[in-house]
């Protein structure tokens, strides 16, 4: 006989009012999780308007929801609502057999086998993007790199994804992406939202977008079926993909919806790291000096290749610790399908369960002095830290697609721009994350450059 023990209540924040804690998760969420965590422990239950949501921040939550028993936690049910309409049915809002047909797909094209191929002209073109800060560099006027590297990112990622160089077509496709981006992220905030086909001026808005976005994208597709040689990009790639099981390839539709979902997921993320981590460097400057001196050491002045990469021990731990402190994508969900015991407590069916990397990144259990930026807690063979206390790729079979091409993009650029320029960052400026779908800062990041 099976006997069911009763579980323990999930401890629970209480909120006075219609919109409980809403207010406080909206805007400042990092202090909120941060008061779930002092008040409720590892695992929280907490309302924002009529609805309850769950918090967990302790590794073995984290692997019992992302892997022992990830069949059960599909996308949560708020993200697939708003994120459909928008980026269609691809990787980020797919579940169960239809999202494992295209991860099959699509692994193919980031498999670490495939990076060599990017990487010649992801070093090309950060080059000749940096030229573009010689102006602000010889006038002495600071930066937003947090701008500019939004801008560098997307240069590299234009020609990668889609094997074109950044036109006027190509800008006003990427305002179009960055429409919707902002339309949906708004959505996730927002308890209640009306259907984009109601004519407000905001979908009226989106859907001029959306119209770009398909326009450009099935244009592209067409032309990509049309060419008689094959070009070394994701766009072409996605199209000679083959599903290894079945040999079936994507449709145009679904091509289109992986490449919306792959730009959404990937420019911004890559972006927003590599601010943040320009910014660590600019307040380290023990380790600026230290990471210029294994660039020369290793590259000795010359541009860097894939092969030469790989060897570069401290920028890695650069990058990983800087993933640590400001993780792009610093929270997700998932919505259990059926009621399950986590621990001693049982999550229902159908709710929203959130994860922030961004919390369990910086949790005291499992990091030592968790706010210092110390690229050398990465050095050690044998983590010091929990497994799953660091995840800013998520983890299991559904974390990030894009890690290997993000890590190679952001070792190009962090090598490119110090090997050409020194940053100051400008003082006095109130530098405050803002914590959109990604992480960013909220007014920027000024800095000074000065040319090598
Ligand atoms: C530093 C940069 C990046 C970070 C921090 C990041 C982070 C993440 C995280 C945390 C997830 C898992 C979300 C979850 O479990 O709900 C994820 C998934 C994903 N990422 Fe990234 N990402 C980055 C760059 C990229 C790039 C460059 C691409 C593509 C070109 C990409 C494409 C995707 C896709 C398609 C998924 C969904 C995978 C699936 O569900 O099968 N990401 N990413």
């Amino acid at each position: 006989m099976n006997i069911k023990y009763a579980k323990k209540p999930i401890p629970e924040l209480q909120a006075r009012g219609y919109l409980g804690h809403f207010p406080e998760f909206r805007d400042n969420p990092l202090q909120f999780l941060g008061n779930l965590n002092r008040e409720c422990g590892d695992i929280a239950k907490f309302r924002m308007g009529p609805m309850y949501f769950y918090y967990v921040n302790h590794p073995d939550y984290i692997k019992h929801i992302l892997i022992t028993n990830r069949k059960n936690y599909h996308r949560d049910r708020k993200f697939l609502a708003e994120g459909i309409p928008i980026l269609g049915r691809g990787l980020l809002t797919t579940d169960a057999e239809e999202w494992e047909r295209l991860r099959r797909i699509a692994q193919p094209v980031f498999h670490a086998n495939q990076m060599a191929k990017y990487a010649s002209m992801i070093s090309e073109v950060a080059t000749n993007s940096l030229k573009r800060w010689e102006v602000s560099a010889n006038k002495g006027q600071p930066l937003n790199i947090a701008d500019e590297i939004l801008r560098l990112t997307l240069d590299v990622v234009a020609p990668t994804l889609f094997g074109i160089n950044v036109t006027d077509e190509w800008q006003s496709f990427i305002n179009s992406v960055n429409i919707i981006q902002a339309e949906g992220a708004k959505r996730l905030v927002t308890p209640v939202t009306l259907p984009l086909w109601i004519p407000t001026r905001s979908n009226i808005k989106a859907n001029i977008a959306l119209r770009n976005i398909d326009n450009t994208v099935f244009g592209m597709i067409a032309k990509y079926r049309q060419q008689q040689k094959a070009q070394h990009n994701l766009m072409n790639a996605l199209i000679q993909a083959r599903d290894e099981e079945t040999g079936d390839s994507l449709t145009d539709q679904e091509i289109r919806d992986q490449v919306v979902t792959l730009l959404t997921a990937g420019y911004e993320t890559t972006a927003s790291i590599l601010a943040w981590l320009f910014l660590l460097l600019s307040q380290h400057p023990e380790v600026e000096q230290k990471l210029r001196y294994e660039i020369e050491i290793v590259l000795k002045n010359q541009s860097p290749t894939y092969e030469y990469i790989s060897s570069m021990k401290y920028l890695r731990m650069v990058i990983q610790e800087s993933l640590r402190l400001y993780p792009p994508i610093w929270i997700f969900a998932r919505t259990p399908i059926q009621s399950d015991d986590l621990g001693d407590y049982e999550i229902p069916a159908n709710t929203v369960v959130y994860i922030s990397p961004l919390m369990v990144q910086r949790h005291p259990k499992f990091w030592q002095s968790p706010e210092d930026f110390k690229p050398e807690r990465f050095e050690v063979t044998e983590p010091t830290h929990s497994e799953l206390a660091y995840i800013p790729f998520g983890t299991g079979v559904r974390s990030c697609i894009g890690r290997n091409f993000a890590i190679m993009m952001m070792q190009f650029i962090v090598i490119k721009v110090l090997q050409t320029y020194r940053l100051h960052l400008v003082q006095n400026q109130h530098i405050k994350p803002q914590f959109d779908i990604t992480l960013h800062s909220h007014n920027g990041i000024y800095m000074n450059l000065e040319k090598i």
